[in-house]
């Protein structure tokens, strides 16, 4: 008696389902041939075709592309059922992104482990000279910080929404997991314009030093020093390693903003589109007909594939900025470089500093 009554609530469930699909507006794509009424659709006929309740392949196959049928909503995409870049996206994004994401993290922290195990802290070879020279001002040091310090919580906030999942909510539960991947969110989407202002101000202050100039080929031909001991190539204020780190927090900086920012909007942008119409210019031939649902599908990927290069060229910066060469945490620290070093990294610097107030602005160590 329970088994009939179940199976009479199923078989009832199931015909208001049928029912509804049926009449639901603006649910159903239509082939051109006239789609079958409502009442045809009932009892086991397969909406939208005309062979009864076989399915038409045809029709499906249709919809599976991507066909387009009428619907009251006015968006775009609104008569589409099955958006199949969808599926491609989903593909691309849970599947090579996140992967090679991962290996190109294991692969940094690898190389600069073995970096260190082969070359060691990288010491002032002429030791402590006892006096210092002012490296960056309180604003320099507050533009840096407020990039370095914004771009690490939105790191670790984006790392958490690709990997989270995978390894810290089978540690904590969903619940938890929940929790603290919607703060993180609300906090990864607000710490977004302190990095783009700190973006905004060290660009200002530090582009007229990272122009790239003949001095940089021959300090890129020596490795920088980086790999013997005793090689110290000249350099002004900032070396060619120093001008890629910025270029690449500046455009790759820049990039992310942009593509963020689709995401904080979402669909209101072509800026893929447009982007592809200009590298179409130098005999390209990317699509630019991309829909809006496009747009955003790129905007995500492209956002996860320059966050995670840009964090792993980071880690390296990082590696040399702290543990990596003694002396240079200073500079972005009290701002004062021992002079010793600073005569190792960035000669001509010194000698512009120093001619410019004949003792520049060299201060005895304390
Ligand atoms: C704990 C993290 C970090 C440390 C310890 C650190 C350390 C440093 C140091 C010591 C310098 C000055 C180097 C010199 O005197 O020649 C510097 C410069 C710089 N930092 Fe950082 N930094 C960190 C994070 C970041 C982040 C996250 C970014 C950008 C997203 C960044 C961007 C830059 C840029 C563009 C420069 C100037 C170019 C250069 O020296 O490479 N830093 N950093």
């Amino acid at each position: 008696m329970q088994v009939a009554l179940t199976k009479l609530k199923a078989a009832a469930a199931l015909a208001a389902l049928l029912v509804f699909l049926a009449v639901a507006p603006g649910a159903s794509a239509q082939q051109t041939d006239p789609a079958p009424g409502p009442e045809e659709a009932v009892g086991g006929a397969v909406p939208g075709s005309s062979l009864g309740v076989a399915s038409d392949t045809d029709f499906w196959r249709e919809i599976r592309r991507g066909a387009s049928g009428t619907a009251q909503q006015p968006h775009e995409l609104g008569g589409v059922l099955i958006q199949s870049e969808g599926d491609n996206w989903r593909a691309v994004r849970n599947g090579p992104l996140k992967t090679y994401g991962v290996w190109l993290m294991i692969g940094i922290i690898g190389l600069l482990a073995l970096f260190f195990a082969l070359r060691g802290r990288i010491k002032i070879e002429h030791g402590p000279a006892g006096t210092t020279i002012e490296r960056f001002t309180g604003l320099e040091r507050f533009g840096h910080w407020l990039t370095a310090g914004s771009f690490i919580v939105l790191a670790i906030t984006g790392l958490n929404l690709m990997y989270g999942r995978y390894v810290l909510m089978p540690v904590m539960g969903k619940e938890a997991y929940a929790f603290i991947t919607n703060a993180g969110k609300w906090v990864h989407n607000w710490i977004a314009f302190a990095f783009m202002a700190g973006l905004v101000l060290i660009f200002i202050m530090w582009v007229a030093h990272n122009i790239p100039n003949k001095t940089d080929l021959k300090w890129l031909a020596k490795g920088g020093g980086l790999f013997s001991k005793g090689v110290h190539p000249d350099s002004k204020k900032f070396n060619a390693g120093q001008k890629i780190i910025f270029w690449a927090t500046i455009l790759g900086g820049a990039s992310l903003s942009l593509s963020g920012w689709a995401l904080l909007d979402p669909f209101t942008t072509t800026m893929f589109a447009d982007t592809f119409a200009l590298v179409n210019t130098l005999g390209f031939n990317l699509p630019t007909n991309l829909t809006l649902m496009e747009e955003q599908q790129l905007a995500v990927v492209w956002h996860g594939i320059v966050s995670l290069v840009m964090i792993a060229i980071i880690l390296a910066h990082i590696y040399i900025g702290s543990i990596g060469m003694e002396g240079a945490f200073a500079a972005m620290g009290s701002g004062q470089v021992d002079l010793n070093w600073a005569r190792e990294h960035h000669n001509l610097w010194v000698e512009e500093e120093m001619s410019k107030s004949g003792v520049g602005r060299a201060q005895p160590a304390e």
